[in-house]
């Protein structure tokens, strides 16, 4: 038997080059091995957006279709949506019930996010509770391991000590699963901060080719090099990075000499690379098209999935209720 990993993201909008060398590629890599469980983590978007929950719905199948179109397949992998399986918000409960305040306060992304995300009153109940619902999203499916950044490694490892602590009241029932941390990622957005739809500084896997080349023109290049002639370093280069990604070998290694020595331009630099970077993304806006005409087919895959999903979280709350004699 296949181990089991589950891992969610966020419906945060369509998804873009972070998300997929962020975490999809790593989600791929993993689908034959392992037995996958990726959903959509409709209640976290919740906990920051309560009150502009208006897009969060529409924006499942879109998402859905990124998945799909960049080759996560659902013949292989079981994709399912948070708040269809309604189990999760009573394992969140119970949960809740044992977790003890202190865990929640001391996480370090908890801390962080109240102190970045000013413009929204994050002091609720739900957003300090934030991991408990991860905690419940994983052990629900008896996960052996979780796919995630660095940045979400706190919330599995609260996950296992929540495990721990209702094996060790009620007995038995959950195992603990390993973070499995995805390789990360130097690609940053067009400005060079963390790439992310609400700075405005997203390629998506979606844009046009004139999208694709008009945001890669405006791209920070090495903030050193303010001139032609003046030599630059690919190392400190953001558009280098894609290069890396996206660009043949040999040609590479020729960019990497010619910024050193000055001989290449970042306008012609950048031109080379949104060339490549359109040529890899026109297959996925190509099925993301084919995917787009037909709604049907989409709805049936989350159905699917969801079904799939259910089965298992049916038993587990199950064990759940018997162990805690509720
Ligand atoms: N917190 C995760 C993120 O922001 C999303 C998430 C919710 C998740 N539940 C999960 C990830 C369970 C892994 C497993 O990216
Ligand atoms: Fe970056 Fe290319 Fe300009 Fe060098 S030439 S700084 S790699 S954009």
């Amino acid at each position: 038997m296949k181990k089991r990993i589950v891992s969610g993201m966020r419906p945060t909008g369509k998804m873009h080059l972070g998300h997929l060398h962020g975490a999809l590629n790593n989600w791929k890599s993993l689908q034959k091995e392992y037995d996958c469980f990726f959903f959509i983590a409709d209640w976290h978007a919740m906990t920051t957006e309560y009150a502009n929950t208006e897009n969060i719905r529409e924006s499942i199948p879109d998402i859905i279709i990124d998945w799909i179109s960049i080759g996560l397949d659902p013949e292989l992998s079981t994709f399912f949506v948070q708040s269809d399986i309604q189990e999760h918000t009573e394992l969140h409960l119970v949960f809740s019930m044992i977790t003890p305040l202190p865990w929640l306060e001391r996480n370090p992304t908890y801390k962080e996010q109240l102190k970045e995300l000013t413009q929204k009153d994050l002091y609720t109940y739900g957003f300090l509770g934030y991991p408990v619902l991860q905690a419940a999203d994983i052990l629900m499916y008896k996960a052996n391991g979780v796919p995630v950044g660095e940045d979400q490694a706190p919330h599995v490892e609260l996950t296992r000590e929540i495990a721990r602590r209702f094996n060790y009241i009620y007995g038995e029932v959950f195992p603990e699963p390993a973070t499995l941390l995805a390789p990360t990622s130097r690609l940053l957005g067009i400005d060079r901060r963390k790439m992310s739809k609400s700075y405005n500084n997203a390629i998506f896997l979606s844009d046009d080719d004139s999208e694709i080349s008009s945001k890669v023109s405006r791209m920070i290049t090495d903030p050193q090099r303010m001139k032609k002639n003046d030599p630059g370093d690919p190392k400190v280069c953001n558009v280098f990075a894609f290069h890396e990604i996206y660009t043949p070998e040999e040609t590479l290694a020729q960019i990497d000499k010619d910024c050193r020595n000055a001989a290449i331009g970042c306008v012609e630099c950048k031109k080379i690379m949104a060339g490549h970077l359109i040529n890899a993304l026109a297959p996925v806006r190509e099925k993301r098209r084919a995917l787009e005409s037909n709604p049907d087919l989409v709805k049936d895959i989350i159905e699917r999935g969801n079904s799939r999903a259910r089965e298992i979280a049916r038993q587990t709350m199950a064990q759940v209720r018997e162990a805690i004699r509720i």
